[in-house]
This record gives structure tokens, C-alpha cells and sequence, in this order.
């Protein structure tokens, strides 16, 4: 079994990743990791993420209360958004909070991750949906980004970053690097005169490739909230990717797993 402290060195080794790849500029950007259903590692808040040393990371209970900080180190500003995740998405194991420059961009720019344009963002990511703005450490991310969370395992926060989470804190800044490097494809092809995107039946096929693949997490090519009203995959939505998320059965199948789910943690 991997030692905490071990875990803490995983997490400084991920934030150097993010900021040496230019994910996130001076102190922004966030880590944690699931130890079990009370523990969680988190990085402080106010410190460049590139620079960590062990001794920073904080430990908070499932409410985001601290359990155990050195020095003035206290948990992340944004550890509301984090405890959320883990509380909607048993599975997720770590959370990564960044701002890449192309991501943010198309964040910014209010548009959402949905062009099918090359084999490894639609088997990884699928569609990349963008949640509400709202003001950081509030409870408005959180209530934001939760419409999506039992669709997708990445997104894009408006004006502001992105979110990824997996069952590891490797997987999890896997989906973060993928992520950004769909968005920068897409930019700099829309550039060049708009990608050619793949086809239905392309997309259909790597669809069923990561089926077999026996991927963990959600994927919209299963649980596309559009999927139900016509239309084939996220990948068909018109450009408005996780904007039909009310109404259809995927929805509610999805509002009765966060019951059952708030539920069993009460
Ligand atoms: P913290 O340093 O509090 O984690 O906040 C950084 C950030 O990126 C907020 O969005």
C-alpha cells in the first residue's frame, strides 16, 4: 500500500507538472486525492503549485473541515468544488483544478469541447462541456459544475479554468493534459480553416473501441443527456454540449444516482 506521504510527493510532482506545462500561472490551480471516505489530501491555498514540498499538502474531512495543516497552511479555496465531486462520483479517486491556456480560452470564449476531431479526445474525453460561471470558493461552482458530473469527466468552468477527476491522480491530470491538448488542437485547426471533423460512424466506432477498452468513469457516449432526444452522441448536440440535460431519461437517471447517493453518505 502506498504511504500517504508518498501520496503527498505524488501531488508535488503533479503540480510541478502543471505549472511547468503553463497550466496554471502563479498560484493558481488545485490538487487533492481521496485517502478514504473521511480523508482527503489537498494542496494549500496561495502557493505557487510548482514549488511543493511534502509538508504543504493539507488533510480535510469529506465537509472540506481540517484535519491536519503544518504551519499557516490551510486547504485550497476551492476545496467546496473538490468535496463535491467526491461526494457526487464515488468512483473519483482525485481531483485537478486548472487554468491551460487553450482550454480557458475556449472556456472564456463560451465554447464548449464538442467538434469530433481526432481518435483520442473522443475515446478519453468525449464531449467537454462548459458549467455556469461562478464566483471561485463560493458554493456556485460546486452547484455548477454538478449538472454534469454523472455525464462526463471533464469540464470546462465558464470564465474561468477546468475540472478533470478519475480513479487516480494520474488518470485524473491524464484527463487535464488530454484536455488541453483537444483544445489546442481545436484552436489552431479553426484556424486553418475549421477542423474536418470525423464522421458519425467514425465516432460511433471509437465509441464502441472504448467500450471494449473496459474504461473506467463516464463517458458521454453512454450517458449523453442528448442521446435520448434524437440525437446520437454528444458529439451530435449542435454545439450546445450538456445543455439539454433536463428532461430526457439519462437526466433522470442521473438525479436518482445523486439521491441514492446523498442517501448512503448521510
Ligand atoms: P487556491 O490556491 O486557493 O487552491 O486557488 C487557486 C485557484 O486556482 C482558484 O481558482
Amino acid at each position: 500500500m502506498v504511504s500517504e506521504y508518498e501520496i503527498k510527493k505524488q501531488i508535488c510532482d503533479i503540480g510541478k507538472r502543471i505549472y511547468d506545462r503553463r497550466m496554471v500561472a502563479a498560484n493558481d490551480g488545485n490538487i487533492s486525492v481521496k485517502l478514504n471516505d473521511n480523508e482527503f489530501l489537498c494542496t494549500p491555498t496561495g502557493v505557487s503549485k510548482g514549488f511543493m514540498t511534502p509538508e504543504y499538502i493539507c488533510k480535510v474531512d469529506a465537509n472540506g473541515n481540517v484535519l491536519q495543516a503544518n504551519g499557516n497552511f490551510k486547504p485550497s479555496s476551492e476545496i467546496k468544488m473538490h468535496m463535491r465531486v467526491y461526494k457526487e462520483r464515488p468512483d473519483v479517486q482525485s481531483v485537478v483544478h486548472a487554468h491551460p491556456i487553450y482550454a480557458t480560452s475556449f472556456a472564456i470564449a463560451g465554447i464548449p469541447l464538442t467538434q469530433p476531431i481526432m481518435p483520442e479526445a473522443i475515446i478519453a474525453l468525449g464531449c467537454v462541456p462548459i458549467a455556469e460561471y461562478g464566483t471561485p470558493s463560493t458554493e456556485e461552482i460546486p452547484d455548477a459544475v454538478s449538472k454534469y458530473l454523472q455525464y462526463y469527466d471533464a469540464v470546462l468552468l465558464e470564465n474561468h479554468g477546468a475540472l478533470a477527476y478519475s480513479d487516480s491522480l494520474l488518470a485524473a491530470y491524464h484527463k487535464m493534459e488530454s484536455l488541453e491538448f483537444y483544445a489546442e488542437l481545436l484552436f489552431h485547426s479553426r484556424q486553418l480553416g475549421g477542423p474536418k471533423e470525423l464522421s458519425q460512424a467514425q465516432v460511433k466506432r471509437l465509441y464502441e473501441i472504448r467500450k471494449q477498452f473496459g474504461m473506467t468513469g463516464k463517458h458521454p457516449a453512454d450517458l449523453c443527456p442528448n442521446n435520448k432526444d434524437g440525437k446520437t452522441s454528444c458529439h451530435n448536440c449542435g454545439g450546445n454540449c450538456g445543455n439539454h440535460a433536463s428532461g430526457s431519461d439519462s437526466d433522470l437517471i442521473a438525479a436518482i444516482t445523486k439521491k441514492v447517493i446523498e442517501q448512503l453518505s448521510k
